[in-house]
């Protein structure tokens, strides 16, 4: 076969989407499609209908799988919400800008008050649909930081990363987002009861010297300056923990009223945020949107991001109950609920052919999540192994993914291709019949360095019985934990083969680490937390053994050359793209930071 093939086919094919695309959009105002990307958190693989599951009810999903393009090897940019999203945005690894965490640094971003985040110079989709003339909008959790200045004043959210309008929370549903917390709480009360005793003691003793010098006046002030310090160190002791291993944890007091926050525009319009409803403010934002945006001009981009199906698993109390798999399957059926609201509106308002509809997970459910009243709460991952949170398990990356256009993208079909969350932006620019991203921003010279590639040509030929494309030929996809490459998944010829580095130490005889809502096996830590495999790497063919139970022997041809090729690859990798260390790292960017925190008008003051 001659080499030039797959770049030619390529070609041809990308003039072939473009040329359709165009082609394909009769009857409405503007020749490119709308595009909505519906986003859900933490759904895992083995929690949809399409996708084998026969318990839970997700008619909405398995729907626009019937209409569309189901990906059967879909994965994640990254193991946590935070790094994956951003992955999805830009099109690029979050290691490129430390976005991902390090040892003893949280795995993502926890503060609203917080000054970490994409950095602004990221190419991002919401630039390029802005630059290609669409309105965009954003629902939802954001999760890549919110930067607040002083008093909470500007914050940096959506709409600094070339959104139009948005409704979002700028993080992501908490533990604490749901329940009731006091303010007057004691934590280190030992320590606490030193420091006001031995205070106390000297502040009397000072005032007697001072009421006997005949200094009445400044003993007062040295009692309120004394009762002043003290609240002061209660209130450390008390909301805060960075005297503590967990540095960056606060309250449960303080994550629910500072952190549970939804914002339109720059505005906080919701604290503590009102879990049984949010689901449907955001489904109706959406709707609305679309609505009001129907007979535009200008086609229009939508980013529906859920809070679902996320803990605390908090459903409107008329769904309560109504699955088979508990609170967190009534979450999931609520969420293909909202799913179907927004696919009817496309219907009713005659959108739908002129779409291109997009449906992910950010990453594998969370194997470990268990309530405390023992119900399970975090998604299945099907057969793959591991969980949430864990960089190289096919169980933490492999995810849902569905895209339906109607005329271009054939129905009902599936494809088995490996494509990835940085995948998103080329794909959807291409699908658009838009300009490749770094002719869209041609300024931003990091919008030429993306790590995503466009599969949109794969989509188009899929199950028309034409042998799938060489378009990925030789592609590397890199897994990450924090900073650490775990994994790498190379498609070559008929196989697609994966290379583990470093997995996590399980708990024995599981792909999990225990059990409770905020319990991750932690590899990015490194250390004791990792079983390090760079000396005897496994290898997988991911074709003909997709759950990864029998590793290929490691005297074989095949083992040698392939693992040759990729640890070439990855050295190729490192001199190439350096990684900066951490955002996390840096405490005083990470940590809560009171004088950044935006409240809600009459909250507060
Ligand atoms: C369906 O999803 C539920 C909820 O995650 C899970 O408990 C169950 O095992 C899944 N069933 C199948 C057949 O995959």
């Amino acid at each position: 076969m001659s080499g030039c093939c797959p770049l030619v086919c390529t070609l041809l094919l990308g003039f072939c989407v473009s040329t359709l695309a165009s082609e394909g959009t009769s009857g409405s105002n503007s020749s490119h499609p709308n595009v909505v990307i519906l986003l859900i958190d933490d759904l895992g693989i083995g929690d949809v209908g399409c996708y084998g599951n026969d318990t839970i009810r997700t008619p909405s999903i398995d729907r626009l799988a019937g209409e569309g393009v189901l990906l059967s090897h879909h994965v994640a940019g990254a193991p946590f919400c935070t790094p994956s999203r951003a992955s999805l945005l830009t099109a690029r690894y979050a290691q490129r800008f430390g976005l991902v965490g390090e040892f003893r640094t949280p795995p993502v971003i926890v503060h609203v008050a917080s000054r970490v985040g994409i950095p602004l110079e990221e190419p991002t989709i919401g630039h390029a649909f802005e630059a290609a003339g669409y309105t965009t909008h954003f629902t939802g959790k954001w999760h890549l930081g919110s930067r607040c200045g002083l008093f909470g004043r500007n914050c940096t959210g959506p709409l600094d990363y070339g959104f139009d309008s948005t409704l979002w929370l700028p993080t992501t549903l908490l533990p604490r987002s749901y329940g009731n917390y006091t303010f007057w709480v004691l934590e280190e009360e030992t320590l606490f009861f030193h420091a006001t005793g031995w205070t106390s003691l000297l502040t009397l003793i000072t005032v007697a010297v001072l009421v006997h010098m005949r200094l009445p006046r400044l003993a007062v002030v040295l009692c309120l300056l004394t009762a002043a310090c003290l609240l002061l160190v209660w209130f450390i002791l008390a909301h805060y923990r960075f005297y503590t291993p967990a540095w960056h944890q606060v309250s449960p007091w303080m994550d629910h009223y500072l952190n549970g926050v939804v914002m339109n525009r720059s505005e906080v319009v919701d604290q503590p945020m009102q879990l049984h409803t949010l689901n449907e403010r955001l489904t109706n934002n959406t709707v609305h949107f679309i609505r009001s945006h129907h007979n535009a001009s200008k086609p229009f981009l939508v980013v529906h991001s859920f809070g679902h199906v996320h803990t605390p698993i908090v459903t409107a109390p008329e769904n309560r109950g109504r699955s088979k798999h508990g609170r967190y399957g009534d979450s999931i059926e609520e969420m293909d609920d909202s799913v179907g609201e927004i696919l009817n509106t496309l219907d009713e308002l005659g959108l739908a052919n002129n779409c291109v509809v997009y449906l992910v997970s950010d990453h594998g459910g969370h194997l470990e999540s268990l309530g405390e009243d023992g119900q399970r709460t975090g998604g299945y991952n099907g057969l793959f192994k591991g969980s949430k949170g864990q960089g190289g398990m096919e169980g933490a990356l492999r995810v849902p993914g569905i895209v339906r256009y109607p005329g271009i993208v054939p129905k009902g079909s599936r494809l088995d291709t490996p494509t990835s969350l940085l995948d998103t932006l080329p794909t959807l620019l291409q699908l658009a019949g838009l300009p490749a991203l770094h002719k869209l921003l041609p300024h931003n010279s990091r919008a030429e360095d993306v790590d995503g590639l466009s599969y949109a040509p794969l989509l188009m030929e899929v199950g028309k019985g034409v042998a799938p494309q060489p378009m990925l030929e030789g592609r590397m996809l890199l897994h990450h934990s924090g900073l650490f490459v775990d994994a790498v998944r190379y498609i070559t010829g008929e196989h697609v083969y994966k290379l583990h580095l470093r997995q996590p130490v399980f708990s024995p005889g599981s792909y999990q680490c225990g059990w409770g809502e905020m319990t991750f096996c932690r590899p990015w830590f490194g250390g004791e937390h990792v079983h390090d495999m760079t000396q005897h790497p496994l290898l997988y063919d991911l074709t003909t053994d997709p759950y990864e139970d029998n590793p290929i022997d490691n005297s074989t041809s095949e083992y040698q050359q392939v693992e040759e090729r990729i640890q070439r690859y990855l050295k190729e990798w490192e001199e190439r793209v350096p990684y900066p260390s951490s955002q996390f790292n840096v405490k005083m960017d990470t940590m809560l930071l009171p004088w950044l925190q935006p409240f809600k008008k009459g909250w507060f003051f």
